[in-house]
């Protein structure tokens, strides 16, 4: 059946949540705040880079299932479901900054018709629901929380085909509505109270967080022992209690989540009287992964950083998706810059340079006169690439691959000295 929803927030969650919806059959009104952003999307231009989403967005704008609208009032007007999915970055406490629901809640509260349901799909602290809900101020409103676990870069197959889908409702028939929406998706349910959903969002994001941290602390190890971490991962991953997804060792972890996500969770954990020492060892192990790969950097460039020339390939915090919030790769080039390199980069999806950083149009200009080049992003473009030309425009032989991307074999047959991590 065919339900009239109402996006707020046409980011990387809203737009792909309402372009999925509409896929599914459902009639959406996607609404932001930027103008010129809605004036594209309008025409089928998408403002981000995320696979397979434009040709979703464009046929069902064909088909009229999918408009965009300036303002949250104006989608809100007619909805049965309203959609919240706007920013909810970390505040000064490390907290989640609720301002952008509060607003967009306060927006639709007059126009909202009667008996429609909100729903969060920001990742929002326990307790928000009820925040919503309060500054609402309409009793025949109910409020439910539907967190998000797509990933930047698979952003629809994740939607469509997701894991699970969590509902978190102290109102079952509002529940139900939500689920309903979601019926032609063959995924398991969990429908359960707003607290319960919304721990499962952050702590879904803490264990990977902590996965990442983990692998990339055994591959500290690895390489004071003379192991090799790809190895490693290997063996373990094969035991199903522990499985082979998230344990690439690499410059940390980053994104528009993890960080804020994190030490959200930390903070919750604080006001709830626990200290939660675990997740505050995973963020410390993440920062001192960023540290180990500007270590290596400099040791490759001969142990001063100062006037180097420094190849950088991936400016994104990971591959597939263009969005650089949070990304490692530019906590990494700002530290090299501001020990005196001379750091000139590519990536697929940026065109325009960096502050302090010169972004070029292709990898091998990049590379031109570098004493040392870092892979920083796991794009596949960089994975087979010509080493030997990559050798003929550097004027040094030094590679730093914090992803254990390149062919190690093929690296040191081109002439160069590799340097990856854990290995
Ligand atoms: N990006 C991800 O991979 C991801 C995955 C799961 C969950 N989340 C969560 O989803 C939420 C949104 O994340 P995002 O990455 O899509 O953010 P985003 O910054 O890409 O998009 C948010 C959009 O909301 C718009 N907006 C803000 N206030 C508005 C208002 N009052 N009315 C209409 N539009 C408004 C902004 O202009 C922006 O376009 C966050 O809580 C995030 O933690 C993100």
């Amino acid at each position: 059946m065919s339900s009239r929803i109402a996006i707020i927030g046409a980011g990387y969650v809203g737009l792909t949540t309402g372009a999925c919806f509409a896929h599914l059959g459902h009639d959406v009104v996607c609404a932001d705040i930027d103008e010129s952003k809605v004036e594209r999307l309008s025409r089928g231009e998408l403002p981000i880079y995320e696979p397979g989403l434009e040709q979703i967005v464009t046929d069902a704008l064909r088909s009229g299932r999918l408009r965009f609208v300036v303002g949250a009032a104006v989608a809100a007007a007619e909805c049965e479901f309203a959609y919240l999915c706007v920013p909810t970055p970390q505040g000064d406490d490390g907290s989640a900054d609720l301002s952008y629901i509060e607003q967009a809640a306060r927006q639709i509260a007059p126009v909202l018709p009667p008996n429609a349901v909100v729903v969060n799909k920001s990742t929002v602290p326990v307790g928000s629901t009820k925040v919503v809900e309060r500054v609402l101020a309409r009793p025949d409103v109910k409020v439910v929380s539907n967190p998000e676990f797509l990933r930047e870069g698979s952003a629809v197959a994740d939607f469509l085909k997701p894991d699970r889908i969590v509902i978190g409702s102290d109102d079952q028939s509002a529940a139900i509505r939500v689920a309903s929406l979601y019926s032609s998706i063959a995924a398991p349910l969990i429908v359960t109270d707003p607290a319960s959903a919304e721990t499962i969002k952050y702590a879904a994001n803490a264990f990977l967080a902590t996965k990442i941290s983990f692998v990339n602390a055994v591959a500290a190890i690895c390489e004071n022992v003379g192991a090799d971490i790809n190895d490693v991962v290997l063996g373990i991953g094969y035991d199903k209690r522990i499985g082979h997804d998230f344990l690439r060792p690499g410059p940390g972890w980053g994104g528009s989540c993890f960080p804020k996500d994190t030490r959200a969770l930390v903070k919750i954990a604080e006001d709830a009287s626990y200290d939660f020492n675990l997740l505050k060892g995973v963020i410390v192990v993440n920062d001192e992964q960023r540290e180990r790969m500007v270590d290596k950097v400099r040791s490759a460039a001969g142990g001063s950083l100062d006037g180097v020339v420094i190849a950088a390939w991936g400016l994104t915090f990971k591959a597939n998706t263009d969005d650089l919030r949070e990304s490692p790769a530019l906590a990494i080039i700002a530290a090299l810059v501001k020990e005196g390199a001379i750091v000139r980069a590519y990536d697929p999806q940026v065109a325009n340079d960096l502050p302090g950083v010169e972004v070029h149009s292709d990898a091998f200009a990049a590379c031109e006169g570098a004493a040392v080049l870092v892979v920083l992003t796991e794009w596949d473009d960089f994975r087979l690439i010509d080493l030997d030309e990559v050798q003929r425009r550097m004027i040094g032989t030094e590679i730093v691959d914090t992803r254990n991307l390149l062919d190690r074999a093929a690296a040191r047959r081109a002439g160069f000295m590799y340097r990856g991590v854990g290995r």
